[in-house]
C-alpha cells in the first residue's frame, strides 16, 4: 500500500482535508475528513470481495476511497457537484504517487459515479463507492437523523 501512504502524505491531499474539516466544523450531518475516507475504503473492499466477480487491487480501491470526496471544500465554495471536483483535484495526486495510467481511468470513473444510484449500471468500483457511502456511516446513532434528506428507516438495519 506504499502508493496509498504516499497519497496521505503528499501536501495537496493535507491541504484539502484541512479544508473540508474547517469548512464541517459546524456541520450537523456526517463529515467527510480522513475518517470517511478510510471508513469508506474499508467497506467498499469488503464488499468487492463478498460480491463482485471481478477484484480490483486493494490500492486502487483504498485511493478512490480516500480521493472521492476531496472536492467537498469546492462545492461548499463554488457549488460545483464534488464529485467532479474531486476526480479533478484527485488526477495530479494519483500521478504522483505514481498510478498507472490504467489504474487512474479507474479510479477517476469511481469518484464521478460516487453519488449515483448503485442500481444504475455503475462500473464496479464506482457502484461499491456508492454503496459503502452509506454503509460507511452510523446512521442509527446519528442525531441529526430526521434533519438529513438521506435519511430513512432502512438505514437503522444497515449494519456492514
Ligand atoms: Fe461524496
Ligand atoms: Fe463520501
Amino acid at each position: 500500500m506504499a502508493r496509498v501512504n504516499q497519497l496521505l502524505d503528499h501536501e495537496d491531499y493535507i491541504c484539502y482535508m484541512e479544508k473540508i474539516n474547517g469548512l464541517e466544523k459546524e456541520r450537523l450531518f456526517c463529515k467527510h475528513g480522513f475518517e470517511h475516507g478510510l471508513n469508506v475504503a474499508r467497506v467498499s473492499y469488503a464488499y468487492m470481495l463478498e460480491n463482485r466477480d471481478v477484484i480490483l487491487p486493494k490500492e486502487v480501491v483504498y485511493a478512490a476511497a480516500f480521493l472521492h470526496d476531496i472536492g467537498r471544500w469546492v462545492e461548499y465554495q463554488t457549488g460545483e457537484d464534488h464529485a467532479e471536483a474531486s476526480a479533478r483535484l484527485a488526477l495530479p495526486l494519483l500521478e504522483a504517487c505514481r498510478f498507472s495510467l490504467e489504474d487512474i481511468q479507474l479510479i477517476l470513473q469511481g469518484i464521478r459515479e460516487h453519488r449515483r444510484n448503485p442500481a444504475d449500471n455503475l462500473t464496479p468500483l464506482g457502484e461499491a463507492l456508492a454503496l459503502a457511502d452509506d454503509w460507511a456511516r452510523d446512521c442509527r446513532h446519528c442525531s441529526a437523523q430526521t434533519l438529513c434528506y438521506k435519511f430513512n428507516d432502512e438505514m437503522k438495519q444497515i449494519m456492514y
